[in-house]
């Protein structure tokens, strides 16, 4: 990237940085952005880190976090990295942007080419994303292509284009998404009060994110902002499990999954782009992986909301699953400082729920009618 981490370093020694908020610390800096009149935000960042403490009890931790990343302006940690690819864009004077997605980089793309007034083209499987993530797409004036065929297929013909058609990729294949991605990890450690989680669970589906968090902690670590580094737990559903199982058997490569599939529509992925990336996270940071089963992921979509208030979409609860799984397995400690990150806001699914859930009750309008539902 443009920006030289030794320079960055010896500004941050140079600044009173100690003596103020990190929030309000230009994490800027560590972002590759030449022009800064260029920036296309749509005010992404500053999330909560909820400190869970009835899901904790439930699940006998006594210091589980949840990094709430569906309060993004489009529902999902995408934002973080569309306002740096898409920024990245002008400054490469791209005209139309294109990439293939399960939905929430399709939505966060066009956000964000809308804001910059850029086409953008967005190329999703066929009847496999969830309701709310193409109804933002549509909203937002994409052009959205269905593919028949599974995200794995769209993204190979997105690269193809973006070679042949002049067309700017924004797949986290880019490394300016990541860029933008790192910042979840630095606002972390800055809402720990300059500290690291000491396991951090992420859904993994392309792969880009757990490989951007990494980096983050990394760079905060060199900086002398933090010293220590967290395990990277990567947690993905049992019909896709390529990373998982790779970790599982010690594997330094992946077997794809040929016909991925999951509730989890968003991690619904065979091949992962930056499988190399979030093996080496995984593996440097002594983390591990873990492999949930649908129902592990609906329930845990269930107790977050019902304990927490938390209401996320599928794959992101897939990191709650996960945290069960190793909690139950014994393989996490009760004092451990956990952060699961909630990658995306339970809106963007509504047709899940409306299967999982129970049906509202109908009833006459008087007190009659609702003494008999309710058995009073
Ligand atoms: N959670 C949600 C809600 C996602 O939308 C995604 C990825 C992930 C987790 C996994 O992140 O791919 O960086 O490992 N969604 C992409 C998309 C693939 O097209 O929206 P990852």
């Amino acid at each position: 990237m443009q920006y030289d981490l030794k320079e960055v370093s010896e500004k941050l020694k140079a600044s009173d940085w100690k003596e103020r908020p990190l929030s309000v610390w230009r994490y800027g800096e560590l972002l590759p952005i030449l022009d800064e009149s260029k920036i296309v935000t749509l005010n992404e960042g500053g999330t909560s880190l909820y400190k869970c403490e009835r899901l904790g009890a439930e699940l006998g931790m006594k210091n589980l976090y949840v990094k709430n990343e569906g309060e993004n302006p489009t529902g999902s940690f995408k934002d973080r990295g569309m306002t740096v690819g898409v920024t990245k864009a002008l400054e490469l004077k791209a005209k139309t942007v294109i990439c293939a997605s399960t939905g929430n980089t399709a939505s966060s793309l066009a956000a964000y080419a809308a804001k910059a007034g850029l086409k953008c083209i967005v190329l999703i499987p066929a009847g496999k994303i969830a309701l709310g993530k193409l109804a933002q797409s549509m909203m937002y004036g994409a052009k959205v292509i269905a593919v028949k065929g599974s995200f794995d297929d769209a993204l190979s013909t997105v690269m193809e284009a973006s070679a042949q058609l002049k067309v700017y990729l924004l797949n986290s294949i880019n490394p300016f998404r990541l860029e933008g991605q790192k910042t979840a990890a630095f606002e972390i450690c800055d809402q720990l009060g300059l500290n690291v989680p000491d396991k951090m669970i992420l859904p993994v589906g392309n792969a880009g994110n757990i490989s951007a968090y990494w980096k983050g902690f990394k760079e905060f670590r060199s900086l002398g902002i933090v010293s220590n580094l967290p395990n990277m737990i990567g947690i993905q559903a049992a019909g896709s499990p390529p990373i998982a199982r790779a970790v599982k058997k010690k594997l330094k490569r992946i077997e794809p999954v040929k016909n991925p599939e999951t509730v989890a529509t968003a991690i619904r992925i065979g091949n992962p782009i930056s499988w190399k990336k979030a093996l080496n996270a995984i593996y440097e940071s002594r983390g591990t992986a873990e492999i949930v089963s649908d129902e592990e992921i609906i329930n845990a979509q269930k107790l977050l909301a019902r304990k927490e208030g938390i209401f996320v979409e599928p794959a992101s609860a897939s990191s709650i699953a996960g945290l069960k799984k190793l909690a139950e397995a014994g393989q996490l400690d009760k004092n451990d400082v956990v952060v699961c990150v909630a990658t995306g806001h339970g809106l963007k699914d509504p047709d899940i729920v409306v299967e999982v859930c129970e049906k509202p009750i109908e009833i006459e309008a008087n007190l009659d009618s609702l003494n008999k539902v309710l058995g009073i």
